[in-house]
């Protein structure tokens, strides 16, 4: 059995990129009452650390946190890279698939050590940015999609509890793996939005009907002139 499934706006992630923690604050406070989930990453992190991370947690009190680190290395150094986040207690953590099934079974058994209120972890498959002759100069024939389905059943079956993936893998994901994995998907766009550099993408109603269990947005709320108002019109378009 999978995690549990979100209904309605709890199933909208922010992405709160910026180095800046009084900036991530604001778009916090300000997308809050709409938001399920808020998304720290790389960028945040690296700048600001687990200090910089608390901040944000304790100004949204209960709110749940997505740490998106894409952990790839080792797989003793992973498990010691979630151990060392676990204080944190993020909801979700992400970790890259092609680490191999060591690795994020190594994952698993460190975020186990949290108990019931563990992070899930979640698998980065391919990279939305890498195309066909890109994953080609990796070493990798025969094209994103397919490896993205042998990525996404080696991550599960060896102890992944969901996926992040692009708006066009959701259908094709549900088809091969079922309800279980927790598909959490970027590339979103309100209708009329800007599409920045996401190359393909779709609106959170299109994402939803498509499959995903939670959707992550990032600059069509927090570039808006009003981010209150994007964050609501957004998850109102999926309560
Ligand atoms: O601003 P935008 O809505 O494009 O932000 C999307 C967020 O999702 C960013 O934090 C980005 O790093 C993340 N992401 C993505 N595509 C992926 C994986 C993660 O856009 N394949």
């Amino acid at each position: 059995m999978g995690p549990a499934k979100p209904s309605g706006s709890q199933r909208l992630i922010v992405a709160l990129d910026t180095t800046e923690p009084a900036r991530a604050a604001e778009w916090a406070r300000a997308s809050g009452p709409c938001v399920g989930l808020f998304k720290l990453g790389l960028e945040f992190f690296l700048a600001n650390g687990a200090a910089g991370y608390r901040q944000i947690a304790e100004a949204q009190s209960s709110r749940p946190i997505f740490l998106d680190l894409k952990l790839h290395d080792i797989p003793n150094t992973v498990a010691g890279g979630v151990r060392a986040v676990l204080p944190l207690a993020p909801r979700f953590l992400t970790l890259h698939a092609a680490g191999g099934s060591a690795m994020i079974a190594a994952a698993r058994r460190a975020a186990e050590e949290a108990g019931e209120q563990r992070p899930l972890l979640l698998a980065v498959t391919v990279l939305t940015s890498l195309d066909a002759a890109a994953l080609a100069e990796t070493g990798v024939a025969g094209g994103p999609t397919q490896q993205v389905l042998r990525l996404a059943r080696m991550a599960m079956a060896a102890g992944a509890d969901g996926l992040v993936c692009s708006p066009k893998e959701v259908s094709v994901l549900r088809d091969a793996l079922g309800d279980g994995p927790a598909l959490v998907v970027p590339g979103i766009r309100p209708a009329g939005a800007d599409r920045g550099d996401q190359a393909r993408t779709m609106t959170p109603q299109e994402a939803i009907a498509a499959g995903a269990d939670w959707i992550v947005v990032g600059r069509p709320i927090t570039g808006a002139t009003d981010p209150a108002a994007a964050a609501a019109a957004i998850g109102a378009s999926i309560a």
